[in-house]
């Protein structure tokens, strides 16, 4: 008995060291490993057809059991406290940054405005969210400078260290402060998806980095459908 549960508890090991070594030498360029661990296991947990739910296009799919989303107390960039509960009854599109990042976060801000775009009217039942990884720089003041370049109904969202640390941890979302080498400013290091939620706050959809905006669109329509 003893044994079995030995060399299952070993399977397991093995199983998941294959699966983070698959993930660092697959990851895309620019993935956190942890981004590129967390796609390896939604790939596999799709591959050993455990009960999933209905497939969206372009989307990564969600183990069924897998959670994500829900409460949270954050400060939007007007300097007002809300919570999920101000968003209830919305589709949202949801990205976690932060305002410093010199490439990859505008880059998915601008795929959320433009997944907007492409969607037409439909885009009015969708509110996108930006929440920042990096509270101790992104004041309300510097969220909503930055929002406003991207979309003019995008939601800046930020709050104290333990608020976002919350956030995160719902969402699932890595990040960690990073100094380069030669430099005085700090960089996050943080998970890159954008997560379509439902407007009970559950995550429906998540959407690795680099998904284009017409998939994103597509799929969104589609849940907006199904809500
Ligand atoms: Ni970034």
């Amino acid at each position: 008995m003893l044994r079995a549960i030995r060399l299952a508890a070993l399977a397991l090991v093995l199983l998941l060291g294959t699966v983070w070594g698959f993930a660092w030498f697959g990851r895309a360029p620019g993935e956190s490993l942890a981004d590129a661990f967390l796609r390896r296991v939604a790939g596999l947990t799709g591959l050993t057809g455990l009960d999933m739910p209905a497939p969206s296009a372009g989307g990564v799919q969600l183990a069924q059991g897998v959670s994500l989303g829900g409460p949270f107390t954050l400060v939007d960039h007007t300097g007002r406290t809300v919570t999920e509960r101000d968003f209830a009854g919305r589709a949202l599109l949801v990205y976690f940054g932060f305002t410093y990042c010199p490439d990859v976060c505008p880059t998915e801000l601008g795929t959320i405005a433009a997944a907007l775009d492409a969607m037409g009217q439909g885009a009015d039942r969708v509110t996108p969210v930006f929440i920042t990884v990096d509270p101790e720089r992104d004041t309300p003041e510097a969220m909503a400078d930055y929002v406003s370049r991207f979309h003019p109904r995008l939601v800046g969202l930020t709050g104290t260290a333990d608020q976002i640390a919350q956030a995160a941890r719902a969402y699932r979302v890595y990040y960690a402060k990073v100094r380069p080498r030669d430099s005085t400013d700090y960089l996050m290091d943080h998970s890159s998806f954008i997560y379509l939620v439902g407007p009970d706050g559950r995550v429906r959809s998540l959407f690795r980095p680099e998904t284009s905006p017409e998939a994103i669109a597509s799929a969104t329509t589609a849940q907006l459908r199904a809500f």
